[in-house]
């Protein structure tokens, strides 16, 4: 497939969708897929509020209508009472990835104690693979950087474009035999 990949980005916050502060963590996303992909991509960007149903519709949208290959979230993984960024993935997704919460959970574990308080996920929905991510954006290269050597492959086996990547950044690993 030589389509470009579009690749969405959602800020999940009530503060952020509000503009009582600046979206720190959409941008983050955008800046570390910008150094980390040498093929050719297109960002889709959303920043909402903290609402499951806007969550899932914005998650759907991405996917079914925009044929985004990958949507990354940022926020509403915690265990306070709106953060349900999990749930809506799950609720959209055919399949679940439990993989990447984990290794998420245990790099983060090494920058601070309170990694374990993100429920993060991710799922694949039709040719879509969603990842979430904490809110705080120093959580974003850490997570990214730990789960992205398996996802060209990941967004390959599923149908998506083939994602190529610097290796100075990102190291995507396919396992021999995989062909373009
Ligand atoms: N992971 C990393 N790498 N860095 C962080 O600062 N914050 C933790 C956790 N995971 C954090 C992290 C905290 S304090 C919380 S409450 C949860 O992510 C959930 O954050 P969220 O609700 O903003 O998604």
């Amino acid at each position: 497939m030589n389509d470009i990949a579009r690749i969405g980005i959602i800020t999940v916050s009530d503060r952020a969708s509000h503009g009582i502060y600046e979206d720190k963590g959409g941008p983050a996303i955008r800046d570390w897929l910008q150094k980390a992909l040498t093929s050719q991509w297109q960002a889709v960007a959303r920043v909402i509020p903290d609402e499951r149903a806007v969550i899932e519709s914005t998650l759907m949208e991405l996917i079914d209508r925009e044929g985004c290959c990958l949507v990354v979230t940022t926020g509403g993984t915690g265990p306070a009472p709106r953060d349900v960024t999990p749930e809506a993935t799950e609720a959209v997704s055919e399949k679940l990835m439990p993989g990447y919460g984990e290794l998420m959970r245990a790099v983060s574990l090494r920058a601070v104690p309170t990694a374990i308080l993100s429920r993060q996920t991710a799922g694949i929905r039709g040719k879509c693979l969603i990842v979430n991510l904490p809110g705080n954006p120093s959580a974003i290269a850490e997570c990214l950087e730990a789960v992205f050597p398996a996802t060209p492959y990941c967004i390959d086996i599923i149908g998506g474009p083939y994602l190529e990547t610097n290796p100075a950044v990102c190291k995507a690993f396919r396992p021999a035999g995989a062909t373009k």
